[in-house]
């Protein structure tokens, strides 16, 4: 009788149970498939007795019905712990993910500890144009016209019309002392940071632009002690106390005296390395008192003020600090370069 079979069925029914989604489906198309049991008993039902069909049709329906459910309620427990091909399955246990932190560029970090340290002494921060006219970057610091001392920076002219023009790529920041000083009147005590240009092929050892800083103090009796002092207080600073500092004589148009500053190699302590061929000093920047030519070049009586400046690079900096042979490495943003000084003086 088909009273008897669905009483079976329905034992069966609530009797399965599985975690495992074949196993469903061999459930799934026994009972709910197109050839499945229910459709079966559907078939069977057509041909009943109308007397019988009021009482079965009931049982019959509800039989339908606790199977779907019970497919539905199972459907659910598998797919939510085995994930379906599309849903992935959440574990709010994890551990979240990362977020990829950006790093600061080494010169960035370099640039702004170098001005931390003159911040101490009262240096302020200034800057200057990149696009130079030949005033502000050779005439004005006394470099002479046509004189060769122009070609100790291989220039980038900016050509006006097809012409040769006096305008440039500024090759230094020194250019940034001279507006400094044409704007105002002194105490005048700034660091000036900037990129520079040189026409220059690319290398390991040199790049057509790198960055510099610039340091002017001018004021009433400034003297060349001054310098040492403010230079050899920096040093200590930037790589730590027992540094050594030595001052060797040099030419700059735009200073008199001129001097370079080496300071004993970070490297090997003065022991003699590849950094600072074997010498035990390594040359961190030039420096001098500013020459009298340039502080009447821009309007500042030499007689009652004098002062000093320095420049140096910081790619060279850098590169003592964190031993970056290759100046490229600086400009080629390579993301494995630059997550290295994530940790890095933040
Ligand atoms: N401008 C020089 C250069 O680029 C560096 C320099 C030397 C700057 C001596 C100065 C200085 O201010 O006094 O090579």
């Amino acid at each position: 009788m088909l009273q008897d079979q669905i009483t079976q069925y329905t034992a069966e029914v609530n009797a399965f149970d599985t975690h495992n989604a074949d196993e469903l489906e061999q459930f799934r198309i026994k009972f709910l498939g197109t050839k499945g049991i229910i459709k079966d008993i559907f078939d069977q039902f057509k041909a009943v007795s109308p007397e019988e069909k009021r009482v079965l049709g009931k049982v019959l329906n509800e039989f339908k019905q606790l199977t779907e459910a019970k497919y539905q309620a199972l459907n659910e427990t598998v797919e939510s712990e085995q994930g379906l091909a599309g849903h992935v399955q959440l574990d709010l246990t994890l551990p979240g993910e990362g977020f990829e932190v950006g790093a600061r560029h080494p010169l960035a970090l370099v640039r702004r500890e170098i001005i931390e340290i003159f911040n101490k002494l009262g240096f302020s921060v200034a800057e200057g144009p990149e696009i130079e006219d030949d005033w502000h970057n050779f005439s004005a610091l006394n470099f002479p016209e046509e004189h060769p001392a122009r070609d100790m920076q291989d220039t980038f002219f900016i050509k006006k019309g097809g012409e040769k023009g006096d305008i440039a790529l500024r090759t230094h920041t020194s250019s940034v002392q001279v507006r400094m000083m044409e704007a105002g009147q002194p105490p005048f005590r700034a660091l000036m940071p900037g990129r520079v240009y040189r026409n220059e092929a690319i290398s390991a050892r040199a790049h057509c632009f790198f960055h510099q800083v610039e340091g002017l103090y001018v004021d009433e009796k400034v003297s060349f002690a001054d310098l040492k002092q403010t230079l050899f207080y920096f040093v200590q600073e930037l790589y730590g106390e027992g540094t050594k500092v030595r001052f060797r004589p040099s030419y700059f148009p735009f200073t008199e005296p001129s001097a370079e500053m080496d300071i004993s190699c970070t490297i090997c302590k003065g022991e003699g390395c590849q950094m600072c061929k074997y010498s035990g000093w390594v040359e961190i920047l030039g420096c001098g008192m500013v020459d009298p030519n340039v502080l009447e070049n821009c309007g500042i009586d030499s007689k009652k003020y004098s002062g000093f400046a320095f420049g140096m690079g910081i790619e060279r900096i850098a590169n003592l600090k964190f031993e970056i042979k290759d100046l490229r490495l600086f400009s080629e943003n390579d993301v494995r370069f630059l997550k290295q000084y994530k940790s890095a003086l933040i």
